[in-house]
């Protein structure tokens, strides 16, 4: 299981990286465009200074040709180094380009995943990640998460090794969900990540030890007391 947070935010890429199990980034040009400095090259190069660089960064190409994709792919590879994939939307011309970049060896994600022959058509052109759209489905009334599980049925059944990268959440619901029906992979944004270990009883449990701790042994803590202190 990978996790992956949907976010272009330094802050929150530290903390999400200093607190959590995080395997990697991905942006697309709206997350990046809420960084509103317009310094894209620093943005890149500082996420990538934060997560280092065995965690995955995944940075969406903003061209329409397979040329220019590709051309793209080789200069972000160049300035983030690591762990990179290019995130390029399914289309004629991103498909053309995903063929051509795997062939170099650059991994490729093929985003705006709305249906399952969608994301078979990217395996086959080698794909090392699909990325469908939950939230998205839902709020059009179709079912995220069944286009998901069909997605990853699919792939078992034809032996594909591409991962499913699943996006586009806005609840936890939808989460556990998506992981249930077998995603390999889920990018969130970090508030959302860090939902999924909210419990109002977890926090009344802290507060209970807290509590019973401090009735008998006041402000002294456990290395204190093994330390002698009385
Ligand atoms: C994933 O690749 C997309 O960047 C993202 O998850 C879309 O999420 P949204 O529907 O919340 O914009």
């Amino acid at each position: 299981m990978y996790y992956i947070i949907d976010s272009a935010n330094t802050d929150e890429i530290r903390r999400c990286a200093e607190f959590y199990p995080l395997d990697g980034v991905t942006t697309n040009p709206t997350i990046i465009s809420r960084e509103h400095n317009g310094d894209f090259v620093t943005l890149i190069k500082t996420i990538r200074e934060i997560i280092g660089p065995d965690r995955m960064f995944h940075i969406q190409t903003t061209a329409s040709t397979a040329e220019g994709i590709v051309k793209e792919a080789h200069a972000l590879r160049e300035v983030v180094g690591g762990d990179f994939y290019i995130k390029i939307p399914v289309s004629p011309e991103g498909l053309k380009a995903t063929m051509r970049l795997k062939k170099e060896g650059i991994k490729v994600t093929v985003t705006a995943i709305f249906t399952q022959q969608q994301a078979l058509i990217a395996a086959c052109a080698g794909a090392d990640f699909v990325a469908p759209y939950v939230n998205r489905l839902d709020n059009i009334v179709s079912d995220g998460v069944l286009v998901v599980s069909e997605i990853v049925e699919l792939f078992k059944k034809h032996n594909i090794n591409s991962k499913v990268l699943a996006a586009s959440f806005k609840s936890v619901e939808q989460v556990h969900k998506t992981v249930m029906s077998g995603a390999q992979a889920i990018t969130l944004a970090p508030k959302l990540f860090e939902n999924l270990i909210y419990h109002p009883l977890t926090l009344n449990a802290i507060s209970d030890f807290n509590r019973d701790w401090e009735s008998v042994y006041g402000d002294r803590d456990i290395l204190g007391l093994i330390n002698g202190e009385q």
